[in-house]
């Protein structure tokens, strides 16, 4: 793997693995990983902490006052050895993770101010380059000139059953049914909003990683790395 600090897009559909697939590449070349999607989150529970989201309507005119009050923040916890995301200095990493933010995000994530602060900061956390970034538009605008573009996705029925899994072992009661709904429901949401909607680059290479083994889907990227560099 060459010195050369690059940045490298992931986006792709929810569920399909791209944290996870982006956190262990970064590991693996000492790169920085940064979570797009906890961003939306964190503004996501500040409206809703602020009582800005009602009905399934966002309050925009206040939030759009009061957007200037949150600042986002990661670190690395090393004793739990994962990436935690703040909100003015408070850890809120389970909270943005949990079912009602999930159910409200793409309310926020489809606000056009919102999402211009939101890109603007993952630019100013990327400027020094050796970055590894996951979204759904980070190849198509956060990044246009990304030197590695990779758009994830795996069959709906793949990503049913592993979400299906990780909730079961979470002790939630939820019908694989219920499940693949919301797969295709979040797909539809996030390909068909106004702004900045999930589409694949141009110029990005898809990895569908329905039959492969994370060692694999590693091996498969860093192979791409150096075809690049
Ligand atoms: O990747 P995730 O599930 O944590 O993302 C949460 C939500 O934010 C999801 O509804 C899509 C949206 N999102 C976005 O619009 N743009 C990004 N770059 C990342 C996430």
């Amino acid at each position: 793997i060459s010195d050369k600090k690059l940045i490298i897009a992931i986006d792709g559909h929810s569920s399909c693995g791209k944290s996870t697939v982006a956190k262990d590449l970064a590991k693996k070349i000492n790169y920085t990983y940064i979570d797009s999607g906890a961003m939306y989150r964190v503004v996501t529970l500040f409206a809703m902490r602020n009582a800005l989201i009602n009905d399934d309507k966002v309050d925009e005119n206040k939030l759009s006052h009061l957007i200037d009050q949150v600042s986002i923040s990661f670190q690395y916890n090393d004793e739990k050895q994962r990436h935690e995301t703040y909100l003015n200095g408070e850890l809120v990493e389970d909270e943005i993770r949990s079912l009602a933010v999930s159910n409200n995000v793409s309310l926020i994530a489809k606000i056009k101010f919102v999402r211009e602060k939101m890109v603007a900061f993952q630019r100013e956390l990327s400027k020094e380059g050796g970055v590894i970034m996951d979204g759904r538009d980070i190849g198509t605008v956060v990044f246009p000139n990304a030197e590695l573009k990779i758009f994830m996705t795996a069959d709906v029925e793949v990503r049913a059953i592993r979400r299906y899994k990780e909730l079961k072992d979470k002790g939630e009661e939820i019908s694989l049914d219920d499940i693949r709904e919301n797969v295709k429901k979040r797909d539809f949401i996030d390909e068909n909003r106004d702004e900045s909607p999930l589409r694949k680059a141009n110029d990005a290479i898809v990895l569908n990683n329905s039959k492969l083994s994370k060692e694999e889907q590693l091996d498969w990227i860093v192979e791409r790395m150096n075809e690049v560099v």
